[in-house]
């Protein structure tokens, strides 16, 4: 591996099931990545796949009467065609039933073998198919691995043994020496404290599962599929083959991309059977959060797992790309919702990018016969461009993809400030006037939107394409380098087609729409959670922001007037909280305090505290209002204070 290499992998996908949009998020961001070094002009490896072997496939083909790898092969045609939907720009994609990748297996067993680091014996415990792991006892609760969610069963049979524990030192070792191994910061940690705690010699063949690698010179085994798997790394360089040149050139791999679910097979399995293989080990692995749906898991049981099939197809790939590299901070998890999503189009695309760029285009047209004008002194937006791509480059590196796009739309707004403050269509009714002012304005829009699209190229690079050919940047090389520099864009140039990029969706319409393809029970975890667009167009809120409010029943324990004041009463109030609440409240007029004793009230129980007339209160409860004559609201029956309402 050369400074200027660049190997970049993505997890490679198990093909029991089609995918949904978190795997498509660590192959987006893995594509990201890679487009972005490509850019800088380095040389770039980036590798996907699938993870074809072992009992979690072996059982989902039985289960659909097919053999594994006729299931796999419908599986991978999936992932093709996802990919190449989606605009991946993969250089190599393995499947662990091809020959070289069985050849890089065996290869890898067999030098763990000369270093003595295998010995056969007996397993005895709990194994869990769904996450192919085998769980500790202290992991199993009901019969399901804590850690996965998944169902467990026992295992007893022969089985060859890696030794982990000899390797607990040396990791310990890796780890301090390269703090930047493991990313982010959190993850680094999480797995400092796991292998602190000790490491157990790791079961890695198996019996009772035929669907696999076989173990060299032993084959009643097959290799434990996570061994198998992680050396896709490799044996896609050639490593086990004759033609070990890409290994040589590309390993080790500049980042493992993957999510944090499978983090400890990263950063604790995989560095060890390479140590103990002899080779090099990755430089980083980069942990990134988890997807969730409406803030619930995601999973085929609840029936509510996002398939990116609609949206791509609705929406284009570049929409999603977008969403998902820039709704999720890097590293952490996220929620998908449609009308997350849907409002991001709306704001992010259509707006800020869409908008801008045919305004900027389109008034070129007008009132300058469709050509680029002439440069005049840089002014603000050049200012906002090389603020965009010194802060795109610094978050990108940082690895912060949503801030690099957070950069970006900075860049976007300030062309679009800035039109509105020179008015263009004010200053071309001024004829020779306005001229030199027109063509500022329009020059540095244009020029602008161009940088814009070298930035936004690594997330979406179909749109960022079409954005520079409606500004007249064909022809202008595409690179993260010398074409950022201001004043590329040539005087007299033709601008393209002025076309919309995203045009903007009906939010309330398309809920319902994109509800309709949803799988049975996707809103199962909240039915009640049907998801209004925000007070938008039309004043509504969504079921989120009223879930923000939390109503409670209370009992009123004490109330007594507020001295000098004809409406407000004190009132102490059980929540079931420890101590009573005191709430101020402006119905003094209409109940005396007597009679509020042993009431059953409801109470905004969230609300910022507040003085009136100098009395604090912390709530707020409600009533209904005729003509400011309140009119308690109490619940039906004898509900206990404390009860939430909805
Ligand atoms: N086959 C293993 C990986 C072997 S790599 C040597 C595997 N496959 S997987 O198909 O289950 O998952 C692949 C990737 O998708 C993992 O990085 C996993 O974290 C990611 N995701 C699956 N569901 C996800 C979400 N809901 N959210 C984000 N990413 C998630 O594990």
């Amino acid at each position: 591996m050369s400074e200027n290499t660049y190997y970049i992998t993505t997890p490679i996908y198990y093909v029991n099931d089609m995918p949904h949009i978190g795997h498509i998020y660590t192959t987006v961001m893995a594509d990201a990545f890679a487009r972005y070094h490509r850019m800088q002009g380095r040389t770039v490896r980036f590798l996907t796949g699938t993870d074809e072997h072992g009992q979690k496939i072996q059982k989902s083909a039985a289960a659909q009467g097919l053999q594994p790898i006729e299931l796999a092969d419908k599986v991978v045609e999936r992932y093709r065609h996802l990919w190449e939907v989606l605009n991946i720009s993969h250089d190599d994609f393995i499947r662990t039933s091809e020959d070289r990748h069985k050849a890089g297996v065996t290869e890898i067993i067999k030098r763990i073998m000369a270093s003595g680091d295998l010995y056969k014996g007996d397993y005895e415990g709990w194994y869990c198919a769904g996450a192919e792991a085998f769980v500790p006892d202290s992991q199993v609760v009901d019969g399901k691995d804590t850690e996965s969610g998944y169902p467990v069963e026992r295992l007893s049979e022969s089985s060859w043994f890696f030794k982990l524990s000899a390797y607990q030192a040396p990791l310990l070792e890796w780890y301090k020496a390269n703090p930047d191994c493991i990313q982010p910061k959190s993850r680094y940690n999480e797995v400092l404290r796991f292998v602190e705690g000790g490491l157990r010699d790791l079961s890695v063949s198996r019996t009772s599962v035929s669907w696999g690698v076989p173990f060299p010179d032993d084959a009643d085994h097959v290799v434990y599929v996570w061994l198998d798997a992680l050396t896709n790394y490799i044996s896609a360089l050639g490593f086990g083959s004759d033609d070990a040149s890409a290994f040589d050139q590309f390993w080790p791999a500049q980042i493992h991309m993957v999510g944090k679910d499978i983090l400890r097979f990263h950063c604790v399995y995989w560095p060890a059977f390479l140590m103990s293989a002899g080779l090099p080990l990755p430089k980083t692995v980069f942990g990134h959060g988890w997807w969730m749906r409406d803030d619930a898991k995601m999973s085929k049981s609840l029936g509510n797992v996002v398939r990116p099939d609609y949206l791509i197809e609705r929406f284009g790939p570049d929409a999603l790309r977008y969403f998902l590299a820039r709704e999720m901070a890097f590293g952490l998890d996220a929620s998908f919702s449609d009308v997350a999503f849907l409002e991001r189009f709306n704001a992010d695309l259509a707006n800020a990018l869409g908008n801008t760029a045919s305004r900027a285009v389109s008034m070129t047209e007008r009132f300058l016969a469709g050509k680029i004008p002439k440069a005049h002194t840089p002014g603000p937006i050049a200012q906002a461009a090389s603020e965009a791509v010194a802060g795109h480059l610094r978050h990108m590196d940082k690895m912060e993809p949503h801030r690099a796009l957070e950069a970006t739309w900075r860049l976007l707004s300030a062309i679009n400030g800035r039109i509105q403050e020179q008015q263009p269509w004010a200053l071309a009714k001024q004829g020779d006037e306005g001229r030199a002012a027109l063509e500022a304005v329009l020059y540095e829009s244009l020029e602008g939107l161009r940088i814009a699209s070298l930035l936004i190229e690594p997330f979406m690079p179909s749109i960022a394409e079409r954005l520079r050919t409606q500004v007249g940047a064909t022809g202008i090389p595409v690179n993260l380098g010398d074409a950022t520099h201001w004043g590329l864009l040539p005087e007299g140039g033709s601008i393209g087609k002025v076309e919309a990029l995203f045009p903007r969706v009906d939010v309330k319409k398309m809920m319902k729409e994109l509800a309709q393809r949803d799988e049975p029970g996707a809103h199962a975890k909240e039915s009640s959670k049907s998801e209004e667009p925000e007070a938008e167009d039309d004043g509504l809120i969504s079921i989120d922001d009223f879930a923000k409010v939390r109503l409670v029943v209370g009992i009123v324990k004490e109330a007594e007037r507020v001295p000098k004041s004809k409406k407000l009463v004190k009132l102490m109030v059980d929540l079931a909280e420890t101590e009573l609440r005191q709430i101020v409240a402006g119905i003094g007029a209409k109940y005396a305090p007597e009679d509020l004793v042993g009431r059953r009230i409801v109470v905004v129980a969230n609300l910022k505290p507040a003085k009136l007339m100098g009395v604090e209160s912390n709530g707020m409860l409600l009533a209904a209002s005729l003509d400011g004559d309140p009119d308690l609201l109490s619940p039906d029956g004898e509900v206990p204070p404390g009860t939430g309402v909805r």
